[in-house]
């Protein structure tokens, strides 16, 4: 077994998956996105968490597509909150159709993503499903808290990590603890995986943050800087708004407060106090912290020692990741 036999199976059941054909402006964007490709690390993740149980980890394919199509669906919609023009390193659906296309063709995604979960195999279908149910509503939360902050100047570091569990890190945690569930695995293994998932779901976040400042545009695949432009409250402008004093901090608040400048000039000036308050290791320092404490979430588990190190390369690569 190789790791590329799960991306090679996933990649085989993207390419069958029919998501509709009329009226073709409901449709054509989820083809779009979803042909875009992205990481594909949460059905990736559940494949990898079924096969720690089982051999039969091909059942857990369109479950994980389901994972997929979902993430995508949040994605859309996101876009459309953060008025983002890129993604994947094109436009993104609201730019190139319009937002209510937009609405409408994530929701549309979302109910294939239902239906693709009904591939769960019957014994575990309820749980499986109550758990997504559950998670999408959590997601929904999370973006809710993100969209109040952007206007709110005491958002603590501690409402930032809930807010990111909640948009992100259930998602991720929930995309192993489905794997675990189709492979039958046992409670405590599947608690793991949950809570390793979200360990990591932080992690990852924050190094989406920080990614929005520092990636390289050819690389990232999104507008460099838009989280500074929206005042998003991430893990990097609290971090800086903690540390800063005296005229960084009066300047870095007086950026914040301007309703009109010029974009590219508030980005350059937010950087360089990022820069000078030394945030970017604070932050790395931070996601290794959660990919470590996910780590150990995983060592926790109750399976065979080749198994979970396709699962422990996998999470490693994602600390390094440029995308
Ligand atoms: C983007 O997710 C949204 C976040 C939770 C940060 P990914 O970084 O997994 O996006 P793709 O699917 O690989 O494009
Ligand atoms: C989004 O967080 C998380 C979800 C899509 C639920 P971001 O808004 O930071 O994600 P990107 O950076 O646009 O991918
Ligand atoms: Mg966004
Ligand atoms: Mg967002
Ligand atoms: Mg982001």
């Amino acid at each position: 077994m190789s790791p590329a036999v799960f991306i090679e199976a996933l990649q085989q059941e993207l390419q069958l998956t029919q998501y509709g054909q009329y009226p073709p402006e409901l449709y054509d964007p989820i083809r779009y996105i979803m042909s875009l490709g992205g990481k594909r690390m949460r059905p990736l993740m559940t494949l990898m968490s079924a096969y720690l149980f089982t051999d039969d980890w091909k059942k857990a394919v369109r479950p994980a597509l389901a994972v997929e199509v979902f993430h995508n669906f949040t994605l859309m919609h996101d876009d459309i909150m953060d008025q983002a023009p890129l993604r994947r390193g094109q436009p993104t659906v609201h730019e190139k159709w319009n937002p209510n296309i937009a609405i409408l063709s994530g929701d549309v995604m979302l109910v294939r993503a239902y239906e693709l979960m009904l591939n769960v195999d019957a014994d575990q279908l309820k749980p499986a499903m109550a758990r997504f149910t559950q998670t999408a509503a959590e997601v929904c939360e999370g973006q809710q808290m993100d969209m109040n902050f952007e206007t709110r100047w005491d958002v603590t570091e501690a409402e930032y990590i809930d807010m990111i569990r909640l948009k992100t890190s259930v998602l991720l945690g929930y995309a192993l603890e489905l794997g675990g569930l189709i492979g039958k695995a046992d409670a405590e293994s599947v608690a793991h995986l949950y809570e390793g998932g979200v360990n990591i779901g932080l992690g990852f976040q924050l190094k989406d943050d920080l990614l929005d400042v520092y990636g390289d545009p050819a690389k990232f695949g999104k507008q460099v800087g838009g989280d500074i432009i929206a005042n998003k409250k991430t893990f990097l402008l609290i971090e800086a708004l903690e540390q800063a004093s005296g005229s960084v901090k009066e300047e870095l608040t007086d950026w914040l407060n301007r309703s009109e400048f010029d974009k590219a000039e508030k980005v350059k000036a937010v950087t360089t106090i990022y820069d000078q308050l030394g945030i970017r290791q604070i932050t790395e320092a931070r996601i290794n912290s959660y990919f470590a404490k996910g780590l150990k979430n995983f060592d926790q588990i109750k399976a065979d020692a080749a198994r979970k190190d396709f699962l422990i390369q996998f999470t490693q690569q994602l600390i390094e990741r440029e995308s």
